[in-house]
C-alpha cells in the first residue's frame, strides 16, 4: 500500500518519504470535522471499513473490558432511526413543526457509513470507572476518525439530546449499564471549511511546580526541569 493521502491541509506529496512523526503530525493535523450532510458516497468499501474498525481495536484498554462497541446503521435501518429522532423530537416539543420534525428525520439519512458508539459503565471489572471507559472509548473512536482520515473519508461526531431517548435506547438494544455516546459518519467530503485554529500547548498544559500548578511557563521548559 502507498502513502495516504490526507485531503486536507497537507498533500500525499507533503508527506512521501516523511518520517513517522511527521506522516502522524500530517494525518492528525488534517483530521477536521466534516458535517454529515457534507458526506457523500463513496462511503468507505469493505476492505477500508475493515481498516477502519482495526484501527478502534488498537485502542488502550485498562484491564481489556473491551467496555466500547459500535452499532452499524445501514441503508435499511435508517428509517427506524428516523423513526426514533422524531419521537425523540416531539417528546421534548409537542409542537414541534413539521418542518421541524421532517429535519429531524432527515438526519438519520445523513453520511454512507453511520455507527452508534456505545459505551459499557459495568462490563467485568467495576474498579474500572465510566470515565476510564469512556476515555478508552474516545480513543477508540479517535484511530476511526484518523483512520478514515487517511483513507481520505470526510468524518463527523455528532451527539444530540435523542441519544438519551428511551426510543433510541431500545432500536439499539442499549441495556441498562450502556450509555450511547455519540454517532460517528464517514463518507466522501464534498466541501469541507478552512481548518479551525487549533489550542497551542500554553492552553491546556501547566507543570505541577513546588509553588503551585504553573500554566505560564513555556511548556517546552518543562521537559528540561523534570
Ligand atoms: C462526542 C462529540 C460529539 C460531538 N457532537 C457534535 C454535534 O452534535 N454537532 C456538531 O456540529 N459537532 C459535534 N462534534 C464535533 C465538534 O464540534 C468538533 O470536533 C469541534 O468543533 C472541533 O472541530 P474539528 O473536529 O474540526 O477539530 C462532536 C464532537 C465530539 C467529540
Amino acid at each position: 500500500m502507498g502513502l495516504p493521502v490526507f485531503p486536507a491541509q497537507r498533500t500525499a506529496a507533503d508527506a512521501a518519504g516523511s518520517d513517522p512523526a511527521t506522516l502522524a503530525a500530517a494525518l492528525m493535523q488534517s483530521r477536521q470535522t466534516i458535517l454529515p450532510r457534507r458526506l457523500l458516497a463513496p462511503g468507505p468499501d469493505a476492505k477500508q471499513f475493515g481498516m477502519i474498525l482495526g484501527a478502534a481495536a488498537s485502542a488502550p484498554d485498562h484491564g481489556q473490558l473491551l467496555p466500547w462497541r459500535f452499532v452499524l446503521v445501514p441503508q435499511a435501518g435508517r428509517a427506524r432511526l428516523a423513526d426514533v429522532f422524531a419521537g425523540a423530537l416531539l417528546a421534548r416539543d409537542a409542537q414541534a413543526s413539521p418542518a421541524e420534525i421532517a429535519q429531524s428525520r432527515e438526519k438519520a439519512h445523513r453520511a454512507p457509513l453511520l455507527m452508534l458508539a456505545v459505551v459499557d459503565a459495568d462490563r467485568d471489572d467495576a474498579q474500572i470507572d465510566l470515565s476510564e471507559r469512556t476515555v478508552s472509548a474516545g480513543c477508540a473512536i479517535q484511530n476511526m476518525l484518523l483512520m478514515a482520515t487517511a483513507l481520505g473519508f470526510g468524518s463527523a461526531l455528532t451527539s444530540g439530546k435523542a441519544l438519551k431517548s428511551a426510543g433510541l435506547r431500545a432500536l439499539f438494544g442499549l441495556t441498562d449499564s450502556e450509555h450511547a455516546l455519540c454517532f460517528v459518519s464517514i463518507g466522501t467530503a464534498c466541501s469541507r471549511k478552512p481548518a479551525r485554529l487549533r489550542p497551542v500547548p500554553q492552553d491546556f498544559v501547566s507543570s505541577l511546580c513546588s509553588d503551585g500548578n504553573d500554566r505560564s511557563a513555556n511548556p517546552s521548559d518543562f521537559f528540561y526541569s523534570l
